[in-house]
Formats: structure tokens, sequence, C-alpha cells
């Protein structure tokens, strides 16, 4: 499966000429390496219909940034995913923008990837803890619990080939401190392990698990080197420097097959010392809060991590 890389545009750009401009550069990034990258922008409601007359019979997706589970009624300013269906291929749920500044659920994000999903679009979930979370080791509790409850409407068998998730730790959002690539891991891991666990064994063969969070031109390859990683969710640096981001993991899945080896070497090393504690930790938090408190942090704190870059 090629790499994803999805630009959420956010609430960028202000106006139709600049985001058919930034869909133009896309594609002219995207289209040489289409068989190894697959992009997909993720503009404001407002510019699906440029931005899609653009990329439409492209190698280059759209999506948008999210929708309602109705399909029509009295909904002010909601927009359903069977609407969204004409326009675009995919859409995003449960952005941690839409949990924390619009008060989105659990229990919504999981009525929206329904819907979207039975509308016949590709869904990106997003899942991720806060920093007093991250710094309190509670990573696996949150994001097993997310990725359980958004689980809970959907039949993986049926869906998985168009199901993906993000992991974005909210702290590394927009503040430029993205999360070091080998912490990114195990939880990449864990999401996978908690979609075969809701769907049963080989519910995640074909599910794709994205990072997000301050990633930029520079960072991207330490995330889509990774065994695990299938691709990036990226944000600020989607709207304005993401033709560039496209080029750098295209240049990284060129280096020699020793150096990706060694990668997942690297990787897999880590995973050992970690992966089987963390999982049987997460999961079984969800049933035991005894246990989840018990849980000493394997984290350091996320202030921490950023004063040693
Ligand atoms: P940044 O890349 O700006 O940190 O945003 C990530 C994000 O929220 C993508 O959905």
């Amino acid at each position: 499966m090629a790499t994803l890389l999805a630009a959420n545009w956010k609430m960028n750009p202000l106006t139709a000429n600049e985001a058919t401009r930034l869909a133009r550069a896309t594609l002219g990034a995207a289209q040489p390496h289409a068989s190894r990258v697959e992009v997909v922008i993720f503009p404001p409601f407002t510019w699906l219909r440029e931005v899609g007359a653009i990329v439409r019979g492209t190698v280059v997706g759209v999506g948008a940034q999210d929708c309602y589970w109705e399909e029509t009624g009295a909904f002010a300013g909601a927009v359903s995913a069977g609407m969204l269906a004409g326009w675009c291929r995919w859409v995003i749920v449960g952005h941690s923008e839409r949990r924390t500044l619009f008060g989105e659920t659990d229990d919504q994000v999981s009525r929206k990837a329904r819907a979207a999903l039975d509308a016949g679009l590709n869904v990106i979930v997003c899942v991720g803890e806060r920093e007093d979370q991250f710094d309190g080791g509670q990573t696996d509790e949150v994001v097993s619990a997310q990725v359980h409850r958004a689980m809970s409407r959907i039949d993986p068998a049926a869906t998985n080939s168009r199901l993906a998730f993000a992991y974005e730790p909210l702290w590394a959002i927009g503040s430029g401190h993205n999360a070091r690539p080998h912490e990114v891991l195990p939880t990449l891991e864990l999401v996978r392990h908690v979609v075969n666990e809701v769907g049963g064994a080989g519910a995640a063969i074909d599910l794709r698990v994205l990072y997000g969070g301050s990633v930029n031109e520079e960072n991207v390859t330490s995330y889509v080197g990774l065994p695990g990683c299938d691709g990036c969710l990226i944000g600020g640096c989607g709207a304005h420097k993401f033709v560039r981001t496209i080029d750098w993991p295209v240049r990284m899945l060129r280096q020699p097959i020793g150096f990706r080896r060694w990668i997942a070497l690297m990787a897999s090393t880590a995973r050992s010392h970690w992966m089987r504690s963390r999982i049987h930790g997460a999961t079984g938090a969800l049933h035991s809060k005894e246990s989840a408190t018990a849980r000493p942090s394997g984290r350091r704190s996320a202030a921490a991590l950023v004063k040693q870059r």
C-alpha cells in the first residue's frame, strides 16, 4: 500500500484563488511519485468544488474535514456524509480541534465514522491524548478507549480498506514539537491491536495508521520510514510547504533497502521491549480503572522532551 500523505488545510486558505493555487502545486508535486505516495487534500467545505475540479481524475484525492451523521434535516450548519459523497472520496472525523473546540464526543465521532463509511467515503478517524495525559503516562489508556469507541458502530471486516486512524497527540499539534518517532510507533501498533480486538483477528489487515502533529518536510521521513506507520496527517505544513513534504518521503523511500531494513530493525527492537506490556496494560486498563492508575508512566514529560530537541 502506498504511503498516505494527507494535508489537512483546516480553516485555510481565505480565498478560492489561493486554494486553487495550492491544489495545483500539490498536484504537480504528487504526480511523479504516485506509485509510492498517495496524496489527499482536505480543504474547507467552501473550496471542495474548486479543489475537486483541479484534482478530479488525477492521482490526488480530496476530502472534507468533518461531516454529520444524519443524511438531511433540521441541523443548521451541518453537512452530511451523503452530501459530501458527490464531492469527495475522503473525510476526517474526530479531529482534536473538533473534540476540544466544538465539544465533539467519542459517541459522535463513531456516528460520523459509520455514516461516512455507509456513504462510501474513506474515513480518517483522529485520536490522541492531551499533554497532561501524556505526562501522566495515560496515552495507551486514552488512545485505546478512543479507538474502541470509534469502532463501536463500524464493521471492520467490511470497511477496513476504507478506514484509517491518525494518532495525533494534542500537545504535538501546531506546537512545532513533534512526538518522537520511536515513541509514536508503539501507539500506532496499539491502534492496530485494538481494531483487531474489536473486529476479530485480521480486522486491521488493510487498516492504515498515520501519525500527525507538527510533521514537516524535515521530520516526515522519520515517520514514513517506520514499519507500521502508513503515512502522516499534516496540518500547518500541509497548507504551506506540502510540496517539499511530499518530496522528502519519496527520497527516503528511494534509499537503498539496507537503510530501510536498519530502520525496521531499530523499530522492532524498540517494539519488542515495550509492546507486550503496553498493549496488555492499555487494554486491561479499559476494564479496570485501578490497573490504569497503578500503571507507571513509561514516558518523560512532554516539556522535558521538548527541551531536549
Ligand atoms: P500540524 O501539522 O499543524 O501540527 O497539525 C496536525 C493536524 O492537526 C493535522 O490534522
